[in-house]
Formats: C-alpha cells, structure tokens, sequence
C-alpha cells in the first residue's frame, strides 16, 4: 500500500475535544472537533456521587474548575455549579461540566456519523458501577450492540475491559498501555493504546501488537514527527488534541 492510501486511511480523534484550542471536555471543545472533521470523540467519563456519568479526566476538579474536591464525591448538580473553561482563558469562562449523555447527543445530531471513544477512569474504585451506568446509557440510545462501531470503550484496566465486554460483548474495546507491558489478546479488546512516549521508546511494539491480531490506535500525537513515525509503523488510528492540524497534515501528504 503506497503512503498515501495509508495517511488516508487513517482514523483521527480528538482527545477530549479539540483540547489544544478549547477547555478539554467542554461541549465547545467537542464541537470544533466535529468542525474540524474528526471521525470520533475520545472523552474521559467518571462517576458523580449521585451516579451521572461526566466526562473529566482527572480525579479532582482543580485544575480544569474554579472549585475544589473530588469528582466523585460531589454531585451533578455541585459539579454544574462550576466553571470548567476560565482555566483556558477569559473567552471560555462560564463552560460547564459535559454529562455523557449530552456528548452523546451531540455526537449523534452531527452531519455526518462522528464515533466515541469512551475511557473510563479508575473504574475499579466504583467496582463496576461505572461500566454499568456506561452501558446502560448506551443501551437506552440503541448503541450498546456495538452493531455500528459508532461507539468504543477505552480503559486502561483490564478488569474494567473484561467486565464491559460481560455486560456488552459487542461493544469494541480498546486497552490502553501505558508501559511496555506483555501484548493484550482479543477477544476482549480488539485494538490496543500505546502511548507515543512507548511508542518512541519501542517502535516494534506495532508490529507485535499487529501480530497478535489488534488494531494499534496511539495517543497523544499532535506534532507531524509523531504522525510520520505512526504512519511508517502503520499505526491504524490517532488520538490528537489537534484535530483539524492533524487532518490538514495527512490531508496534504
Ligand atoms: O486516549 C487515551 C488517552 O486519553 C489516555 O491518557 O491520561 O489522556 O486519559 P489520558
Ligand atoms: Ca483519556
């Protein structure tokens, strides 16, 4: 296959929105990333302590709010009360905390079919609670079949991975590596997330994730040295907080 048939065939997500541009997470930031042309959304989901799935990547709200505490010992409606933009600057004061349910809709009202990539954080601490609340909501838009594609799940957790692909075998399944670590196997995921730092570290990675029959997607690539490097390995798919960058760039190669 000839360079550019691969840069082409290649999948984008924007991590966490269009991240780079916008507060992570925002229905802003996801938003510009469907304008950018993105082929899905990759966002970190948690549980409030009143058990509504919202997407924020880190376990306390410090550093993307104007608040203070842990994600999941607060409620919804204590997270609304938030500002999840100011951090990024004055133009995107007042954003607010993004329910999955909401990011759904969006994603689902957009022009064109524009996937997910749901990650969930820390899954073990809600002992399977989160995965299935994740579900659950899924099941109620018609997309826990995974018939589509259109939604994936992400973890870091094999457990978690494991314990979704019970509750939804259908579902396609992606298990981040952040170290090198012994391959994953399907069938519970059937791609595998190495991180571009691994990825640097041990190119052959690819080729012996390709061997054991998964897709190979890497986060996070925004720079074109990072693009070349996954396209000469044959990486399948790109997390970037760059979105329309990334797209531009394979675009024109
Ligand atoms: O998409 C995978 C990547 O998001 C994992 O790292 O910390 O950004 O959630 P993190
Ligand atoms: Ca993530």
């Amino acid at each position: 296959m000839s360079s550019l048939a691969t840069a082409r065939d290649v999948r984008v997500i924007a991590h966490r929105g269009a991240s780079h541009e916008h507060p992570e997470h925002t229905l802003a930031a996801y938003r510009q990333a469907i304008d950018d042309g993105a082929d899905a959304l990759e966002c970190d989901v948690r549980l409030s302590a009143d058990g509504r799935l919202v997407c924020v990547h880190d376990r306390r709200v410090e550093r993307t709010s104007d608040g203070r505490g842990i994600v999941s010992a607060m409620t919804y409606e204590e997270l609304a009360g938030l500002d999840f933009g100011g951090w990024k600057g004055e133009a995107h004061r007042g954003a607010q905390v993004l329910l999955f349910e909401d990011l759904l809709k969006e994603a689902l009202a957009a022009d064109r079919p524009v996937g997910l990539a749901v990650e969930t954080k820390h899954p073990t601490r809600a002992g399977g609670r989160l995965e299935t609340e994740l579900v659950r909501v899924l099941r109620e838009h018609g997309l826990a079949d995974g018939s589509d594609g259109r939604v994936e799940v992400m973890s870091f957790s094999r457990n978690a991975l494991v314990r979704l692909n019970r509750l939804a075998p259908g579902l396609p399944a992606v298990y981040l590596i952040e170290r090198a670590v012994r391959p994953p196997r399907p069938p519970f995921a059937g791609h595998a997330g190495p991180g571009i730092d691994l990825l640097r570290k041990d190119p052959g990675l690819v080729a012996r994730l390709k061997a054991k029959g998964l897709r190979v997607r890497v986060w996070t690539v925004d720079e074109p040295e990072d693009v070349e490097l996954c396209l000469r390995l044959g990486v399948d798919t790109l997390i970037t907080n760059r979105p329309r960058e990334v797209r531009e760039y394979l675009r024109g190669r």
